[in-house]
């Protein structure tokens, strides 16, 4: 049985999970909340977190490298993506390096961290939401509006965990090869995708040519130029 602690309102279950591994609470603890008063995104971002989302942090204690955790995030997003199509009927597409999407919609955010020694893992979910708040209201979806019903959360809660437990055996056994393979498998932005990708020096247009060995992307300039791109958001064109 999966330890689980949930709450109805919380800053961050980021928060929460870092000191139950800093405590050293078993792999596969989950910290979840209804509502996430300071939710956290990607870069520094906020991630609106109200009523409705699927909001929790899943700490995992992967046999892995440091270095290897944009590997736990892609393992992530494939266990979401999978976990989503068996349990919601919902068909989704991964953009590197980890947003689970409804075609130019984001269903899903992951956000991986080391912290004490384990990898936090935390997943947002759209769930029942009929609206978004303004920034986002173009950009996000939620499984109720891609399937018209209303889902249950710890259904999909149970399911999701199990599929990241999975795929980070995979990776442990596996190795990160097939991790990018399945990653590659199930996202329409690896490979000859017109992107714009928002860099620290400004924005940066060319299509997409394929994952490094490391999972990071590889983007070919409009000028042939082929640049690794490491982090940052990628936008369509
Ligand atoms: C992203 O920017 O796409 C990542 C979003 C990650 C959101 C989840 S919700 C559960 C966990 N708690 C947080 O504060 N953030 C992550």
């Amino acid at each position: 049985m999966r330890r689980t602690e949930w709450h109805q309102s919380i800053d961050s279950t980021m928060h929460r999970a870092a000191e139950l591994a800093a405590e050293g609470c078993p792999a596969g603890t989950i910290v979840g909340a209804d509502i996430q008063t300071a939710g956290q995104g990607r870069l520094g971002r906020t991630w609106h977190s109200n009523d409705g989302g699927l909001y929790f942090t899943m700490i995992l204690r992967p046999k892995v490298e440091m270095r290897d955790l944009p590997m736990v995030t892609m393992a992530s997003g494939v266990a979401v993506a999978d976990a989503l199509q068996m349990f919601a009927g919902v068909s989704v597409d991964l953009r590197w390096p980890n947003d689970v999407m409804v075609g130019e919609r984001k269903l899903v955010g992951i956000l991986a961290q080391w912290h004490a020694g384990a990898v936090l893992a935390g997943i947002g979910l759209n769930v029942s939401q009929s609206a978004f708040p303004d920034d986002v209201k173009n950009i996000a979806t939620s499984l109720a509006r891609e399937t018209d019903r209303i889902h249950n959360k710890q259904v999909l809660l149970k399911a999701i965990a199990a599929s990241v437990e999975t795929h980070v055996e995979i990776l442990e056994t596996s190795g990160v090869t097939a991790i990018l393979r399945l990653f590659a498998n199930a996202s329409s932005y690896v490979s000859g995708k017109r992107v714009k990708v928002e860099l620290p020096g400004g924005d940066v247009v060319g299509t997409t040519a394929g994952l490094t060995p490391d999972g990071f992307l590889l983007l070919r300039k409009d000028d042939g130029e082929e640049i690794t791109i490491t982090a940052g958001g990628l936008r369509p064109v």
